[in-house]
């Protein structure tokens, strides 16, 4: 058997196993080799390790990296973020090999809006647009009108006539957070939601508000409300990473997953950032999913050039339109 049909039996039978790598590998020279050789390019979001932000040639939001998978000129992608990430990723670069290092880092948010459940609810709303937070899969980007991500969801919906009706997937959270700061009242919301930014605590931020009077909260959309009342800013990984990189106040109390603090601490290593607590007794706010993503399985995907995103054609055809139009409204807004 070659080497590439024992990687991929492995990775069906169990994903990589980061045991098949030599420990003694310098995975940054090898990575970086490889990046070389394929004409690679590695995106990462905000999520992932530090380790894998610090050798990846971009690191942004779901719309950066969106935006980059669209422009970029390198011949593979590697998409060191999560499935439905990469699934954009293909649908906007289909002649691209797109690489994800561990295809079992899936997304709980898109997981909580089956295409075939909604494709049902949507029957009963024919005149409604339906918008979808880009954090779906790519078969229900195929029965949505306008994708959007945290950073533009305000301009899309702002985009809309203010009689056309909506219906806006998966997230409640930030569903109810758009229908507040925009006014909208004729929006149905699907409710899905984010484990991650589900878990923080309301008694321990308050607890922990109280012992640093000075800090700022700091939070994501995709937490609950109850989260949101209390945040200084509320904003998109990377509207939050501009915050504390401009904002005069020395401390925050982080409010989505705790990776996006490595680039603030790089961005402003004179600040303290303290990564809100969540409602159990684990001490982690970090993403299963995202950081199923490792450097050695980082190494073998890159090595073997699998997994790669492989998607019907229908699929790619129909669920591209909604990314266009999310795309096209960015551009427009500067964003
Ligand atoms: P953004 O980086 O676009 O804010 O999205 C956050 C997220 O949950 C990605 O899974
Ligand atoms: Fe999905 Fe939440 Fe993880 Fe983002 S943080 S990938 S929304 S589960």
């Amino acid at each position: 058997m070659t080497e590439l049909a024992v990687a991929q039996k492995n990775l069906k039978k169990n994903g990589w196993l980061d045991l098949e790598v030599d420990p003694t590998l310098d995975l940054v020279k090898e990575i970086n080799k490889l990046k070389k050789e394929k004409n690679a390019i590695i995106l990462a979001h905000y999520y992932q390790e530090p380790d894998i932000q610090d050798i990846a040639d971009y690191i942004g939001d779901s719309l950066g990296l969106s935006q980059k998978a669209a422009s970029t000129k390198a011949d593979i992608i590697v998409f060191a973020g999560v499935h439905f990430m990469a699934e954009t990723a293909k649908i906007l670069s289909p002649q691209k090999k797109v690489l994800l290092p561990d295809f079992k880092a899936g997304c709980s948010l898109a997981d909580s809006c089956p295409p075939h459940l909604f494709r049902k609810f949507k029957e009963k709303y024919p005149d409604h647009v339906v918008v979808s937070y880009i954090n779906c899969t790519a078969e229900m980007k195929t029965l949505t009108d306008i994708c959007c991500t945290s950073t533009n969801a305000v301009h899309i919906i702002e985009s809309i006539p203010k009689d056309t009706p909506i219906i806006f997937t998966p997230d409640k959270n930030l569903g109810a957070y758009l229908q507040k700061k925009t006014g909208r009242e004729n929006m149905i919301i699907w409710q899905g939601a984010c484990m991650v930014h589900e878990i923080f605590s309301h008694e321990k931020i308050t607890k922990l508000m109280l012992r640093h009077p000075d800090a700022k909260l700091i939070a994501h959309p995709e937490c609950e409300a109850h989260i949101l009342e209390k945040a200084h800013y509320i904003g998109s990984t990377s509207g939050l990473l501009k915050f504390t990189k401009e904002d005069k106040a020395k401390e925050f109390i982080v409010a989505t997953e705790s990776g996006i603090i490595h680039q603030m601490m790089k961005k402003a290593p004179n600040k303290t950032f303290i990564p809100a607590p969540p409602n159990n007794t684990c001490a982690c706010n970090e993403c299963p999913h995202m950081r199923r993503n490792t450097m050695e399985k980082l190494y073998l995907c890159m090595k073997h050039e699998t997994p790669d995103i492989i998607m019907p054609d229908w699929i790619i055809k129909e669920g591209r339109a909604s990314i266009d139009r999310m795309l096209e409204i960015s551009k427009k807004a500067g964003l």
